[in-house]
């Protein structure tokens, strides 16, 4: 469920009409729904409330400030995964003890601000890290907590690129070895093996990877415990799926139901970061017609939003669904499957301004006709698309927006050209 719906031929994002937000603001915009990202905030809460667990907002899927802040308003904590996103929880008033610190490049630095914050714990996820963080810690006379993150060797099924928890990818320590590591930390004096970690992958569209990853993280918990550790938390990372194309995604309780009875099994405080299923659908991203052009037999509907500023279908070959703002009266609705022709739509490439034949954001499409003016809303970009944002081909940034009912407020301003050259020295 999204607060993103048509109305007399119109898209609105809770109360505003997309259009007004448009010439408010300009295009291209990311426009967010207050009302929607709590929806799928609290969804997760309920679903999981059997064991209270400690849910920390995946900075890295939407890093901006308003969003951290709400989410940390509403309860969550925050998985981080460099010294900038830190900074960024912190600037957002995150509790420390609420912060978690995942990936496998973790520099000294880094390691640093995350010891002076004392965070909840790193995720660690190899040994040269764990001697790293070792030393640092026993030289601050501090100890740290740490979740060994543990790579069970299974297929999230989902695109090579964000596969993570399989053997081979570069995330986590092989689950075959994790004891023996486990073993050397029985009674360290600055190291203190708290809990396990898995991330398996995103999207992820069925219950069974985590119960295959599950499956290994229970006995393997019960190996630690015996060993000694006082193992009190487990991290099932993120990656629940959303509607990218209809109503594809499993619900919170459909994860729940596998993971929940886990988690009491094995005695432990169940941590998640979720990123994709909190502010995936809950944004859109708005541009405008600046061209429709025939060429080489296709039709291409070129806009003003680009790879750019949405790189998920050049880099993952993702599917968005894409809708006119004011759609014509005789095409109101998209086919359900976004796949079937409809009379008065026409197959289109829809493309933007960047100098590369990969930048698109769709591709065969069947689309009503528009014009050079036309809005088009380009659905479920709040996750991954202004995070991974560029100044490619010398563009400004886009502006973020977050409506609230009927109110609506920026977050982020749009780029200026000063900004696009400010960092650089003049030589
Ligand atoms: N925890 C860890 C350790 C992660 O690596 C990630 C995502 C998450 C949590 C959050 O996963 P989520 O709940 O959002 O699925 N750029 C790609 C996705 C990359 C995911 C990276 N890690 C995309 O646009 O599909």
């Amino acid at each position: 469920m999204d607060h993103f719906h048509y109305a007399g031929h119109a898209l609105y994002c809770e109360g505003v009409p997309i259009a007004e937000l448009a010439a408010t603001y300009g295009t291209p915009l990311f426009v967010y729904s207050k009302k929607t990202l709590l929806h799928h905030l609290h969804q997760l809460q309920r679903a999981f409330a059997a064991v209270e667990p400690l849910i920390c907002y995946s900075i890295k899927t939407n890093p901006n400030l308003a969003i951290c802040r709400l989410m940390r308003e509403n309860g969550t904590g925050f998985d981080v995964t460099s010294g900038g996103e830190l900074f960024r929880a912190l600037q957002a008033g995150g509790a420390p003890e609420r912060i978690v610190f995942a990936g496998v490049g973790k520099t000294d630095r880094e390691m640093v601000e995350a010891l002076d914050a004392n965070i909840l714990m790193f995720n660690v996820e190899s040994e040269g890290e764990l001697a790293a963080l070792s030393e640092l810690t026993a030289g601050r006379h501090q100890s740290v907590r740490i979740a060994l993150r543990v790579n069970p060797d299974v297929d999230p099924k989902t695109h090579a690129k964000t596969t993570t928890g399989k053997r081979g990818t570069k995330f986590g320590l092989d689950w075959e070895r994790v004891e023996k590591i486990a073993a050397a930390l029985v009674k360290h004096r600055h190291v203190e093996l708290v809990g396990i970690h898995m991330h398996l992958g995103s999207p992820i569209y069925s219950t069974e990877p985590y119960r295959a990853a599950l499956e290994r993280a229970v006995p393997l918990i019960e190996t630690l415990r015996r060993q000694g550790h006082d193992l009190r938390y487990l991290n099932m990372g993120g990656g629940f799926g959303i509607h990218y194309r209809k109503q594809e995604a499993l619900s919170a309780d459909t994860f729940a139901g596998v993971i929940v009875p886990a988690v009491q099994e094995a005695r432990c405080r169940l941590i998640l970061e979720p990123g994709r299923f909190i502010v995936g659908n809950a944004g859109i991203l708005v541009s405008r017609v600046l061209y429709v052009k025939d060429s080489g037999g296709k039709r291409f509907v070129i806009q003003d939003a680009a790879m750019n500023d949405l790189i998920r279908p050049t880099l993952y070959d993702a599917f968005h669904r894409i809708w006119p703002v004011e759609p014509p009266a005789e095409v109101p609705a998209p086919p359900e499957d976004y796949e079937t022709p409809l009379p008065h739509t026409q197959l289109v490439d829809i493309v933007g301004p960047v100098c590369e034949s990969g930048d698109f954001l769709a591709r065969d499409r069947w689309f009503p006709e528009v014009k050079r003016g036309d809005l088009v809303a380009i659905f479920s970009a709040g996750a991954y698309g202004m995070a991974m944002s560029s100044n490619y081909n010398g563009r400004c940034r886009v502006a973020e927006v977050l409506v609230d009912g009927d109110k609506h407020r920026l977050i982020r301003r749009r780029e200026t050209y000063q900004d696009l050259i400010r960092p650089e020295l003049e030589v």
